[in-house]
């Protein structure tokens, strides 16, 4: 399956296949994305927060409550924001296309 990835500027498309069962992080990392995971899935960090596109976001299960809260914290949050983590791909997500958010020190005015 595929999963396409959008760089911080918007524009930047990475293309990577993956296996289902996998966690989007884990894709993310292996592609090179300026994710960092910091606290390993346990959803302790928002290192791992992606925006979704709006088609594939509606294809995912809901967030849990402790994901909600931690994204609450995270920078540059969107309506279709998650925790990549905490994604697990399915065949069903083939196509999925996650944007990586702003740095939060960027002070370059995005
Ligand atoms: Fe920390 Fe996902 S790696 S919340």
């Amino acid at each position: 399956m595929r999963v396409r990835f959008i760089g911080t500027d918007g524009e930047t498309v990475t293309e990577v296949q993956a296996e289902p069962g996998d966690s989007l992080l884990r894709v993310g990392q292996a592609a090179g994305q300026p994710l960092e995971g910091t606290c390993e899935a346990q959803m302790a960090c928002s290192t791992c927060h992606v925006i979704v596109s709006a088609e594939d976001f509606a294809k995912l299960p809901a967030a849990r409550e402790d994901e909600e809260d931690m994204l609450d914290l995270a920078a540059d949050v969107h309506r279709t924001s998650r925790l990549a983590c905490q994604i697990m791909l399915t065949e069903a997500l083939d196509g999925l296309t996650v944007r990586i958010p702003g740095q939060v020190h960027n002070m370059q005015g995005r």
